[in-house]
């Protein structure tokens, strides 16, 4: 048996290291079909399941009347899935109250930003993020379930709600309690002084100026300040109320704490949640069926699960929803082609994913999403290619285990954040260029298909140990950011700030003393005049020293006039209006270098760019050449090295090692000079170090 010796990471429970198999499991709902319950427990182990969710909407079932709290269910639960095999990670139900709740206290319910309450009984993930009684009673709960399953066998670790901020808009509450505690934190901030505040918000513009506190409403939608402040200090309830979720769980037991994280991870402030958890999760539904064009989609997913794996720098992350049929809100729920499941699992591993679960183990009978893809649906026989698929996987995993608490190695960061995000959403101004999203987006993917790993981290993450940081539509800069920038570079890492990066302050003011800032400016040694966005069809031509830039190169969509006052000039703009303008620009600092991108390029312009600076900067692909179409992950533990290979698409690609002693992780089969890969295939091979 390993031990922890063998592995960079911990287990995420302690004990033995396993990657967890498992899902939403709601037993709840099928009480009234014990038959059910306990095929559910003879069909686990055969579909290799090790893990299962409870609790997740079930306070109406824990607590159907005011402090009638009913644990008969979840005992019987928790020692059928302990006699399984199967560890539970317990869910706090508070994404979704019971009715007598906000039939006594409606304000439990979010308020809109029309000052509409939601009804009772409307939908889930929209509670009031501080209403004292939603707190008070959850905590009642939690406190209650915490203490009597702390000591249970089956006790793997601890849930938190669902999806925090899962509904639409539902992450902000308007309520005169939000609003009114909005007021107090901002007074808090910009220390009791409101002419200071005003003199940061610019709300001299249209004579907004505020003359006192209670006049701030959060949808002043014409001062930046006042949007992005409000954006704060919600995303800051939010990760109150998981405080206070976790301090009742932290009364009775120390087991890990997670949440079930989602979409394109910006309704709140995660890298602020993350400081909270033990391990971060995400919950994972790509367009992806064994398509062409799924590559696409496969790319675009690696970002964002780098994204939230980054938050908890080279851990492993738990994949805590996927399904392994297809949701039924898909626009085409095309049955997920043979072997495609496999593959899009085991590319999750390769990022990092210590588990692979589900929602769900079993379908419901009703509810708007009983059509939603599970393992088992309803009482439907079990004979399916779903199921088939998943018990193969099951037993893929279980081979695995070695993996479990391996690192993700990545010497490249790729900024991305969420303060950006949100005010490049309203800002007046830079509407048809592409948003820190699609930026940070771009700049991911050329690395990922060469095989380099990548993290996307936020501008709040320590930068040590990157060798190349990439800053891409980083609009705001939060307070301190450029200084570690600089820090960085001085360190030895590369740092490439590009246009649409440095533009305005943590009050979304533009930056003092023009773009780049104060900061920056003089460590790129230039200084932006004026952005100049392009037509659609426009295009101009660039010429590079060194080959910087690939030969052809053109710049699309935006081009910033720039003066290169105290740095080397690497490509330049040629003909026309803009022609001899600098495009790249490098200055040295310290051990390392500060670059500028100052426009946009077409095709794999960008990629040449990045794979140039990350050779030179001596980061080096998992492999030396991996072909167009493959995608290639690395992790390593201590004394080997697993690489995860991926062909998410049609046709045989033949992918070149690298002569090092690579054997098949599942066979143990030598793996050769080479590996050839079919259509959806996936291939896991180790190494030693
Ligand atoms: C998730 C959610 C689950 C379920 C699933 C359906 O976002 O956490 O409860 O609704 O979507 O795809």
């Amino acid at each position: 048996m390993p031990t922890s010796s063998d592995r960079a990471h911990p287990p995420v429970v302690p004990g033995p290291y396993r990657l967890w198999h498992g899902g939403d499991y709601n037993p709840e709902q099928w009480l009234h079909r014990p038959e059910i319950l306990a095929e559910d427990m003879r069909l686990m182990p055969l579909a290799g399941i090790n893990q299962a969710s409870i609790g997740i909407f079930a306070w109406a079932a824990l607590e159907p009347a005011p402090g009638d709290y009913r644990f008969d269910w979840l005992d019987a639960t928790f020692d059928r899935l302990h006699a399984a095999g199967v560890g539970v990670l317990l869910a706090t139900p508070t994404a979704a109250r019971p009715r007598w709740l906000a039939e006594a206290h409606p304000e439990v319910m979010c308020t809109r930003r029309n000052g509409q309450r939601d009804a009772n009984g409307g939908g889930r993930h929209n509670f009031c993020w501080s209403s004292p009684v939603f707190r008070e009673r959850s905590a009642a709960l939690i406190e209650r379930m915490a203490e009597r399953y702390a000591g249970h066998p089956a006790l793997l670790g601890w849930h938190l709600s669902n999806e925090y901020c899962g509904s639409e808009d539902a992450s902000r509450c308007y309520c005169a309690g939000c609003v009114a505690g909005f007021r107090a934190w901002l007074k808090q901030r910009y220390h009791d002084d409101l002419d200071a505040l005003n003199r940061a918000w610019w709300t001299g513009f249209w004579s907004h100026s505020y003359q006192s506190w209670d006049q701030i409403r959060p949808d002043d939608h014409v001062i930046d300040g006042v949007m992005l402040n409000w954006h704060r200090w919600c995303s800051e309830l939010v990760v109150d109320f998981a405080r206070h979720e976790i301090a009742a769980i932290r009364r009775h037991s120390v087991k890990p704490v997670t949440t079930n994280w989602h979409g394109e991870i910006d309704g709140h402030d995660h890298g602020a949640l993350a400081r909270d958890l033990d391990v971060v999760s995400y919950d994972s539904y790509p367009d992806i069926d064994g398509s062409a064009g799924d590559r696409d989609s496969l790319a675009a997913h690696a970002f964002i699960v780098d994204a939230v794996r980054a938050h908890h720098r080279g851990r492993p992350w738990l994949l805590m929803e996927s399904c392994p049929g297809q949701p039924q809100y898909k626009r085409v729920p095309r049955i997920k082609r043979p072997s495609v499941h496999r593959a899009l699992s085991l590319a999750m591993v390769g990022h990092g994913a210590d588990a692979i679960c589900y929602f769900q183990w079993r379908a419901g009978r009703g509810g708007m999403e009983k059509m939603h893809g599970a393992v088992v649906m309803q009482d439907a026989p079990h004979d399916t290619h779903i199921f088939r698929q998943v018990a193969a996987l099951g037993r893929d995993l279980t081979a695995l285990s070695t993996v479990a608490g391996s690192a993700i190695p990545a010497e490249v960061a790729v900024v991305w954040d969420v303060e950006s995000q949100w005010s490049r959403g309203w800002n007046s101004g830079l509407n048809h260029l592409p948003n820190p999203w699609a930026l940070a987006k771009a700049a991911h993917r050329p690395l990922l298909e060469t095989g380099i790993g990548v993290d996307v981290v936020d501008a709040t993450a320590a930068l040590d140990g990157y060798r190349v940081i990439i800053v891409a539509g980083v609009f705001l800069l939060r307070p301190g950011f450029a200084e570690r920038l600089v820090a960085a570079a001085e360190a030895g890492a590369i740092v490439l700030i590009d246009a649409l990066s440095a533009w305005v302050d943590e009050d979304v003011g533009c930056i003092a003393g023009g773009r780049p800032g104060p900061v920056l400016r003089p460590a790129l040694g230039l200084r932006c005049e004026e952005l100049d966005q392009l037509r659609e069809d426009e295009r101009i031509a660039v010429t590079a020293v060194d080959g910087w830039l690939p030969a052809g190169a053109q710049v699309v969509g935006h081009l910033d006039v720039v003066h290169a006052d105290d740095c080397t000039v690497l490509a330049r703009a040629s003909g026309d209006f803009h022609d001899g303008r600098p495009l790249l620009t490098r200055r040295a600092h310290g051990r390392g270098a500060l670059l500028y991108l100052a426009a946009r390029l077409d095709g794999d312009g960008l990629g040449h760019l990045l794979r140039k600076l990350c050779a030179g900067a001596g980061v080096a692909p998992c492999l030396p050449a991996v072909p167009r179409g493959v995608f290639a992950r690395e992790r390593r533990q201590p004394e080997r090295r697993f690489l995860f290979l991926v062909n998410p698409g049609d046709g045989v690609i033949e992918i070149p090692l690298d002569g090092k002693d690579w054997k098949d992780a599942l066979s143990g089969a030598s793996a050769g000079a080479s590996v050839s890969l079919g259509g959806w295939d996936a291939r896991v091979l180790v190494a030693p170090v």
